[in-house]
């Protein structure tokens, strides 16, 4: 079984257990299972075993509850009173195959189901419990949810560089930075190792929403599963809108060799092996 099949089995077998509501269930199930790129899950265990650790169930549960969450964020983003989006991942939204009210609900869900999740796994208890407070800070007021907030609030005004990056640092580096933090932290590295991962985590993470803007002005429904052009229709502060679709590329690839290079020092300094994580890290570059 490949990691992103034993990713699933995970989130499977989580939320096949008998459920309170079926249809709850039913709405998450939908959305977990829509096509998504499960970057965020892949850079844990890559980075995990880019540590020399050997995969344990454990570390398959912590990557299922971080896509949980990231899903969450999705199901959320796409409500009429957020984004208002249609489509997702090549489907349709979650709360129009089903309704907003279950939307919310099932985005509740899985903000909730991954602190218990990560609690009962088989991982020291220390180890795992700064796992979920790295997680809850990834995610909640002082990052993804605070993201959110201050994207929505950044709709029709002339933003700074500055005041975008704290957008995009937020609502979407701290949990792409999350998975390479994590997996330092399983791995018992040292907190300089930690300090290098976060660093190059919030590069990857913030360059990650980059090129979502990029994208979002660039490709097709069919390349993204999602509507294109949502950006510009509802004036959202990004970077094409603010520096050019060339500037952003540019940004985009820059932050892509740093964290090569933080990677590559790694290597040298750590015994660190990079390969499978800059694979990953050269899959995101895009050239006008
Ligand atoms: C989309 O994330 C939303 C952003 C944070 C930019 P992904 O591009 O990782 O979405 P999926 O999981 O593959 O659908
Ligand atoms: C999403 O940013 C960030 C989240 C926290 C979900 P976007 O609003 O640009 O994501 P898409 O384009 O809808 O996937
Ligand atoms: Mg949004
Ligand atoms: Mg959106
Ligand atoms: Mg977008």
């Amino acid at each position: 079984m490949d990691k992103r099949e034993k990713i699933a089995t995970v989130l499977s077998s989580f939320y096949d257990q008998e459920q309170v509501s079926p249809r709850l269930q039913e709405a998450i199930l939908y959305s977990v299972h829509a096509g998504g790129k499960r970057i965020r899950p892949l850079i844990l265990l890559e980075t995990l075993e880019g540590f020399g650790i050997e995969l344990q169930e454990a570390h398959y549960q912590v990557a299922a509850a971080l896509e949980m969450i990231h899903t969450g964020s999705l199901i959320h983003d796409d409500l009429p009173a957020m984004d208002d989006d249609d489509y997702r991942r090549g489907r349709l939204t979650n709360h129009k195959q089903f309704d907003e009210a279950t939307a919310i609900l099932a985005g509740d869900s899985l903000f909730l189901d991954p602190y218990g999740l990560i609690a009962q796994v088989d991982l020291r208890p220390d180890l795992a419990l700064r796992v979920i407070a790295e997680l809850s800070q990834a995610s909640g007021t002082l990052g993804m949810v605070g993201g959110q907030m201050l994207d929505i609030e950044g709709e029709e005004q002339d933003l700074t560089l500055e005041q975008v990056y704290a957008i995009h640092s937020h609502k979407t580096g701290k949990l792409l930075a999350f998975p390479f933090k994590a997996a330092g932290i399983m791995a018992e590295q040292d907190s300089e190792t930690l300090d290098k991962l976060e660093e190059v985590g919030l590069l990857v993470g913030t360059a990650f929403q980059v090129r979502d803007d990029i994208l979002d002005v660039t490709a097709s429904f069919e390349d993204l599963g999602k509507t294109p052009q949502k950006d510009l229709a509802a004036e959202k502060a990004t970077y094409p809108s603010l520096l050019g679709l060339e500037q952003s590329y540019t940004i985009l690839n820059d932050s892509l060799d740093k964290a090569r290079a933080i990677f590559r020092q790694l290597e040298a300094d750590k015994g660190f092996k990079p390969e499978k994580i800059i694979e990953i890290l050269e899959r995101l570059r895009l050239h006008a």
